[in-house]
């Protein structure tokens, strides 16, 4: 069995970056599955498809056209849709709330469920999202549970779109941020919510080597246990 550290938790926590960086010291695979989700969003509206129309969005999940692409020696992954990058249109606000309205649609959840699965592959898979330790990899090794206060997710969100040269207004960011909260969390499929065996980890006043470094050493921990059970 290939063995996956699952990593949940709201947006703006720092899933992202700690999952990429863990999937990279430790050699394993990464998935990305709010990607997957955010690409139904572009799909759709570039297809003009309504939001509120199930079938033909859950039709454009089960049938995504998409490739990551390792470009750069490794050191970057470019998505594309349909043979065409996408990364730009990916990572805006709007795609991420797009991404949180189709997500609460379980034909959606349904059509991308094996896709998720298929990403684990020995040496091993870390697996970012909101359901990946809950619903796609209920045997996960480590489930962990991301999460830091509003404000400072806010604030650490307010500084990424900065340092990118994109213009931020921070309380806008926060209500947004809390509507995708609610959004994600109040679903009646598959919403936000720990796993009963997660680690809570409130990463509020943490800086992202100190949470890279303390997840890691948890898995070994459990690696090393399992190993010699
Ligand atoms: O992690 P992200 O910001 O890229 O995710 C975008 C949205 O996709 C998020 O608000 C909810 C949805 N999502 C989900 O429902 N389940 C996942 N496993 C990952 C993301």
């Amino acid at each position: 069995m290939t063995p996956v550290l699952a990593i949940d938790g709201p947006g703006g926590a720092g899933k992202g970056t700690v999952s990429k960086r863990l999937a990279e010291s430790l050699g394993w695979h990464l998935l990305d599955s709010g990607a997957l989700y955010r690409l139904v969003g572009v799909a759709a509206r570039k297809r003009d498809v309504e939001f509120s129309n199930d079938a033909p969005l859950s039709d454009i999940a089960r049938n995504l056209d998409v490739e990551f692409r390792i470009v750069e020696g490794g050191e970057l992954v470019q998505t594309w849709l349909d043979g065409e990058p996408v990364d730009h249109l990916l990572r805006t606000e709007t795609a991420g709330s797009d991404a949180s309205v189709v997500a609460a649609i379980p034909a959606v959840r349904d059509a991308l469920l094996q896709r998720q699965r298929d990403f684990a592959h020995p040496p091993g898979l870390v697996a970012d999202g909101r359901d990946m330790g809950t619903v796609v990899f209920p045997e996960a090794d480590l489930k962990v549970f991301l999460t830091a206060s509003a404000e400072e997710r806010a604030q650490r969100r307010y500084k990424q779109l900065k340092e990118q040269g994109l213009s931020a207004n921070l309380r806008a960011l926060r209500e947004e941020l809390e509507a995708r909260d609610r959004r994600d969390s109040e679903r009646a499929t598959a919403p936000l919510k720990p796993a009963p065996d997660a680690w809570v980890f409130d990463t509020t006043g943490v800086g992202i080597d100190q949470v890279v470094a303390m997840i890691r050493e948890r898995l070994e921990g459990v690696l090393s246990s399992r190993g010699s059970a």
